[in-house]
């Protein structure tokens, strides 16, 4: 295998979280101690182990977790008093709302309901708009990460033809926000394109984030693509079971100039920029006690990640 050629996730991950270490020691030089309130309802399995290695990843960085488990059954309305409780807790940092949700809770509903400026997600329509318009809001973990790997791997990305697979909530709308933020030009690809394939093999840059195994080969590719694999798919392989992503990584391997692996790409990315972005959401909050009027200093201080 042509290592010279992958996405180092891990050690990219490792960077930032040393990064977010750092910030935390320096908050705790003013008193600021950030923190984390992740909220799972039901037992869904993966989900748990989510919660489980985000809460053990702050506790590495010095950032306090306080962890809310729900019954499956547990009324919209309590769901919804939790979120409001840890709204007014000044010292709540920021809120994290694990999904998928039960059926009967309103997924948008609970979203909103949690203060924008604890949305260490970045799902709260406030900074869902703010990052269309180009500004510095908390934005989604996954495509954030992947913002990073592509960075690191291209340096600047203006002029870039990037072409995002999937159109989803969490991954592919920020992803295309964030790459039009760093001026490349976006093409999003879906369920319902007309040959799919073929704009993909315009694209310098892929992005593939659908949730179907190893759906992207060479073929989507054009020779020097750089490619990153959002996916992560549990197949059955033989007798034991196994992660792959949504691209074919042996087929694209040679297509591509660089390709993220799975596991061990964008995964560790999406923890790591939930601490980042809860520290954000700390440092942001102490400024607004300390300049009360938005000034344009507040503005200014938010980091480009
Ligand atoms: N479920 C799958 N991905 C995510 C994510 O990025 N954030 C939350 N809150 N839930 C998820």
């Amino acid at each position: 295998m042509n290592i010279s050629k992958l996405i180092d996730g891990k050690a990219a991950a490792a960077r930032v979280l040393q990064q977010v270490k750092h910030d935390v020691l320096a908050l705790q030089t003013q008193g600021i101690t950030p923190a984390l309130a992740v909220i799972l309802v039901g037992e869904d399995p993966a989900s748990q182990v989510y919660v489980r290695n985000k809460i053990l990843r702050a506790e590495e960085c010095g950032i306090r977790s306080i962890e809310h488990r729900l019954d499956a059954d547990c009324p919209q309305d309590r769901l919804l008093a939790l979120i409001a409780t840890l709204n007014a807790d000044p010292a709540v940092s920021g809120i994290l709302l694990q999904l998928p949700l039960p059926a009967h809770i309103e997924e948008t509903r609970a979203l909103q309901a949690i203060d924008p400026r604890k949305d260490v997600d970045g799902f709260h329509s406030e900074n869902v708009g703010g990052l269309s318009q180009g500004r510095d809001v908390l934005a989604p973990c996954t495509p954030t990460g992947c913002m990073y790997l592509l960075e690191q791997t291209l340096g600047d990305l203006t002029g870039k033809h990037a072409v995002v697979i999937g159109r989803s909530n969490i991954v592919g709308k920020p992803m295309a926000a964030l790459l039009l933020k760093a001026h490349c030009s976006v093409t999003v690809v879906h369920s319902r394109s007309t040959d799919a394939r073929a704009l993909c093999q315009l694209a310098d840059i892929v992005v593939a984030a659908v949730g179907r195994p190893r759906m992207i080969d060479a073929s989507w590719l054009k020779p020097g693509a750089v490619v990153i694999d959002v996916g992560i798919n549990r197949i059955q392989d033989g007798d034991r079971s196994r992660l792959v992503g949504d691209v074919d990584f042996d087929s694209a391997l040679p297509q591509a100039s660089a390709i993220t692996p799975v596991p061990g790409g964008v995964g560790p990315m999406t923890i790591a920029f939930l601490m980042h972005n809860t520290v954000t959401a700390a440092r942001q909050q102490a400024q607004a006690q300390v300049q009360p009027h938005n000034s344009p200093s507040e503005a200014a201080c938010l980091s480009a990640y």
